[in-house]
């Protein structure tokens, strides 16, 4: 019997994959699936069995499914079409009979008001109606920031909306060995999770952080909301985009992204990666 990773091609997913294998998984219980089959060949080189799923597909999620025994259910990329999409999955899962899906949801998901949180809770919804389940509710990812440095050393500022709020930020590849151990390992049905880092920061403290880390003096402006909202748009980013990352640093402000819970450390058995750290792996 296999586990199933969607959007095996992402970042997230690919992550898993390779947590999976290094817990070992053998490859061969492994099956990654994205739209486009070639972007995972990698994969396939290695033993993992590799299968074409769109979520837009009902017939292609049911050949990617086939003999399935867990399912980790990647939440899509595009928020209008998410609850859709996902339902489409879990009717697949449902068809394939499969014992266990994995969710990857965002922290509080049922009382966050960050613009993205009805997506996700409308999908725990529907998949704890049908099948037995685990809710990976995700925080937020360090490389939002990280991947971000570039622009923050140029312009020797961070800016955002979260005010004081704390943000229990951690690594894809800790949400990442999370989910492989739900995925290999019994006693997970049921339970939610809330995932995030051990240091939680304010982005006050995260400027201060990357400050050490780099040697140059980095601040951080809290902006509001609109003057935020213009400088994200004014920086290229697409206007929806726009929109959820402005949400979010405002549900981080009422400290909607943090969490104290332990769920991370405890499934994956560390201490989760610092910002520290991953400020100088990104630098590296
Ligand atoms: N916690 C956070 O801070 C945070 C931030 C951003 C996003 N997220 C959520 O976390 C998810 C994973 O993050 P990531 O960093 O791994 O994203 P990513 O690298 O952008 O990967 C997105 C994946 O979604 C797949 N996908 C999109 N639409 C699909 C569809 N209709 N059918 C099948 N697959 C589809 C893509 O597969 P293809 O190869 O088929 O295109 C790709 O593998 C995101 O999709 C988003 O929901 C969380």
């Amino acid at each position: 019997m296999s586990i199933v990773v969607t959007a095996a091609s992402g970042q997230l997913g690919r992550h898993t994959v390779e947590a999976l294998l290094n817990r070992g998984v053998p490859a061969s219980r492994i099956v990654a699936t994205s739209r486009d089959v070639t972007k995972i060949k990698d994969l396939a080189d290695r033993g993992v069995t590799v299968r074409r799923a769109d979520f837009a597909e009902p017939a292609s999620l049911a050949a990617a499914f086939e003999g399935a025994e867990k399912l980790l259910l990647v939440s899509t990329t595009t928020p209008s079409e998410r609850v859709a999409n996902h339902r489409r999955a879990i009717d697949a899962a449902v068809a394939a009979s499969i014992s266990l899906v994995a969710y990857t949801s965002m922290l509080h998901a049922d009382t966050s008001t960050a613009s993205l949180a009805p997506t996700h809770s409308a999908t725990e919804e529907y998949l704890r109606d049908r099948l037995p389940s685990v809710l990976l509710r995700n925080g937020w990812y360090l490389e939002n920031y990280t991947s971000q440095l570039p622009r923050v050393m140029q312009g020797g500022a961070l800016i955002g909306a979260a005010g004081r709020g704390r943000i229990s930020a951690a690594t894809r590849a800790d949400y990442a060995d999370a989910a492989a151990v739900v995925l290999s390992t019994d006693g997970h049905t049921g339970e939610v999770y809330e995932l995030g880092g051990d240091h939680a920061f304010t982005l006050a403290e995260l400027a201060t952080a990357i400050s050490v880390v780099t040697g140059q003096r980095i601040r951080y402006t809290d902006l509001p909301a609109d003057t935020f909202t213009r400088a994200l748009l004014d920086a290229g980013v697409p206007p929806e985009l726009a929109n959820v990352l402005v949400s979010a640093d405002l549900a981080m402000s009422r400290d909607e992204m943090f969490t104290d819970s332990g769920d991370l450390r405890r499934l994956i058995g560390r201490p989760t990666t610092t910002p520290a750290e991953a400020i100088t792996d990104a630098l590296r």
